[in-house]
């Protein structure tokens, strides 16, 4: 696996690869999730490109950037074991200047919901997602389905830029009593992983209820909202794949959200139907 730490080095890597190429963005502490994506990416491509930056621009002011989980050794290793070829491993000054052009979300579907709660985060996700495709120049890019709205915005990207990358959405990976992988499940103690098994139980009871044919939007978030008590619920939305807020369940073209706070760890969650 070669190491790249810089754009210059990252370049010199692609040089000698050829046929298609499959990108795996991520900020590290990688889990199993990440591990799914990576795998996908090496079942469909020739080359495998990892990256690993925790972005400094998605972050807002007062949430703790020096707080987010590092594990520079632990990830390597992953990376290695799961047959990347290329990790791209940069510092903050490799991949920001002072006064830059920034990519800006859109003003309805990046203001809304996570972007409602963290204005702007958007903003840096989808400048730091440009820089790295525009190094990268995939085939194919890997995202996992939890950061429903972030693979949305994502997609409009590329689309909206006229960006000709094929976009891999892979399904949540969660534990076997149903909580969702995530980077901040380590910042929970045992009774707030207890507590945060109620987010995929509000999603779970949604499901069952558009599965018996109560597709109301009212019914089901007032039912979620019961299994949620008494967390802290930031949202929770019923939206079609666009993000645009839906009155009764569409099959084949719903999300479910949820977003809570367990203690002081925010944590989102969705099921798609
Ligand atoms: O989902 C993430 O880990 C990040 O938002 C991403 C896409 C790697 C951009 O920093």
């Amino acid at each position: 696996m070669i190491i790249a730490r810089s754009a210059s080095e990252l370049k010199a890597a692609l040089e000698s690869k050829q046929g298609s190429l499959g990108f795996v963005p991520t900020m590290g502490a990688l889990h199993i999730g990440h591990r799914t994506l990576i795998e996908a990416a090496r079942r469909d491509n020739e080359t495998v490109v990892v990256s690993i930056f925790v972005n400094p621009t998605q972050f807002l002011p007062g949430e703790d950037l020096s707080k987010y989980p590092r594990r520079e050794e632990a990830d390597f290793k992953i990376c290695e074991l799961s047959g990347v070829d290329i990790l791209f491993y940069p510092e903050v000054s490799a991949m920001y200047k002072e006064d830059e052009v920034r990519v800006i979300a859109p003003d309805i579907r990046g203001y809304i919901l996570e972007g409602a709660s963290r204005p702007g985060h958007f903003d840096g996700v989808l400048t730091v997602v440009m820089k790295l495709l525009n190094m990268v120049h995939p085939t194919r890019v890997y995202f996992g389905k939890k950061d429903a709205q972030q693979l949305a915005l994502i997609t409009q990207m590329c689309e909206n830029f006229f960006m000709d990358i094929e976009i891999v959405p892979m399904e949540t990976v969660r534990e076997s009593d149903g909580l969702a992988l995530s980077s901040r499940n380590v910042y929970l103690n045992e009774s707030q992983r207890q507590e945060a098994l109620k987010l995929s139980s509000a999603l779970k009871e949604a499901t069952k209820m558009v599965m018996q044919g109560n597709i109301r939007g009212n019914e089901i978030k007032g039912a979620m909202l019961k299994l949620l008590e008494p967390l802290e619920v930031e949202y929770v939305a019923i939206v079609n794949r666009q993000f645009e807020a839906l009155d009764e369940v569409m099959i084949g073209n719903t999300i479910v959200l949820v977003a809570a706070r367990v203690g002081p760890t925010r944590l989102i969650d969705n099921v798609w139907m």
